[in-house]
């Protein structure tokens, strides 16, 4: 007994003598010029849900040095602390000061943007509306954490089907609608321009063209507005996306539809496109670029949409969230298929239970 008191009295004094050290090591250091509290962030990015998409997003933003601090917030500590500690291991290489990560919200206080990529994915046999239901569950515990701690936030919504909780969150937030947006088919556009780009033996960023409505299956190309450097491709060729196209240009429509299962089923999940995509969109934000992009917006109103749903449009992004939205000048084929975009999107959304 008289043994281990001995013990731990020589440990206790080795303890106080390394701190006692560490703290003259400081002193002697560093000189303080003023003290008073640390001054707040001015561009902190919440990403929540630390899986393949939010990591993505994570990483893509460091890069593109956009935040001054980055919080990920997950439900699963472990996955949580070991993302948190790989990042900050590799701080050294990044202009981002403070990476901070935990399950509690507070974490994420004074976010300017919220990016939410948590959720659940869809289970074999499991119904789409089913599927909406569970995330939607998850989002009424989300949502309000998120507004609890950063009230003048813009939040970005990335969980799918992100047209669908898009609403959601703007429902559950009570932020103003411009201040809630899907990312949309930012990355349906980004895989269209690619693909056609690529068809035709130039850079992405030199095919214009643009992908609207839903995320997903019921997405709209506007063939009549794609052009390379001011040459309109419809006016080369006037069955451009339809049926009777000898070309057969619409089967790039399709792949882009088709691209999201394509690699789910090679490598079992989406993640770099979607992660560079939405780090482009807070670019815009963050630096107050006006840079337009087709995110999801609430459209309500819009050619003749009559009911509360996001899709997505060209959007001016500003350090405001949504500053205007781009009139396109659609034909009328596309005018209908934007509005069957949002039938489809309501007729989800008029059964969702507790928005
Ligand atoms: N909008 C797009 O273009 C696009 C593209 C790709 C993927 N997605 C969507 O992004 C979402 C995430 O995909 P993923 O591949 O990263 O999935 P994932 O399963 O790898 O990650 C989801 C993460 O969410 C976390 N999570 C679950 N419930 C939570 C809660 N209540 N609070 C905090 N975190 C929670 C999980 O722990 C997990 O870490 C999916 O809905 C997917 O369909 C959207």
């Amino acid at each position: 007994m008289l043994i281990t008191c001995w013990y731990l009295y020589l440990a206790a004094r080795i303890i106080a003598k390394q701190s006692l050290n560490m703290a003259s090591i400081l002193q002697k250091l560093i000189t303080p010029l003023f003290s008073g509290p640390p001054e707040l962030p001015r561009n902190k990015v919440t990403v929540v849900g630390v899986g393949q998409v939010g990591m993505a997003c994570a990483i893509s933003i460091l890069l593109r040095e956009l935040a001054d601090e980055l919080a990920l917030v997950d439900v699963m500590e472990d996955k949580l602390k070991g993302e948190l500690m790989d990042l900050q291991h590799g701080s050294l290489f990044l202009k981002t000061p403070k990476i901070v990560a935990d399950k509690d919200y507070s974490v994420t206080a004074n976010s300017r943007i919220v990016v939410v990529t948590a959720g659940v994915r869809q289970q074999e046999g499991e119904s789409r509306l089913n599927l909406v239901q569970r995330n939607v569950n998850i989002f009424k515990h989300i949502v309000p954490q998120i507004v609890r701690y950063s009230p003048n936030c813009t939040i970005i919504v990335v969980s799918n089907p992100v047209d669908v909780l898009t609403y959601v969150t703007w429902k559950l937030s009570g932020l103003p609608k411009h201040r809630v947006i899907g990312s949309g088919t930012n990355l349906d556009s980004a895989r269209f321009r690619f693909l056609m780009a690529d068809k035709l033996g130039i850079h992405a960023s030199s095919f214009n063209g643009w992908i609207l409505g839903e995320h997903g299956d019921t997405s709209v190309p506007v063939w009549s507005g794609t052009n390379v450097a001011g040459v309109n491709l419809q006016m080369l060729n006037p069955d451009i996306g339809t049926d009777c196209d000898e070309e057969n240009w619409m089967e790039t429509h399709k792949m882009v539809v088709d691209s999201a299962y394509e690699v789910i089923k090679l490598k079992g999940y989406t993640n770099w496109a979607i992660g560079l995509s939405v780090a482009d969109l807070l670019e815009s934000l963050i630096r107050n670029m006006n840079r337009i992009h087709p995110v999801s917006t609430m459209v309500k109103g819009m050619y003749g949409i009559s009911e509360e749903v996001y899709l997505s449009l060209p959007c001016v992004l500003n350090s405001g969230g949504v500053a205007s939205v781009v009139n396109m000048t659609l034909t009328d084929d596309e005018v209908a298929q934007l509005q069957a975009s949002a039938n489809t999107l309501w007729d989800i959304q008029k059964d969702l239970q507790d928005v």
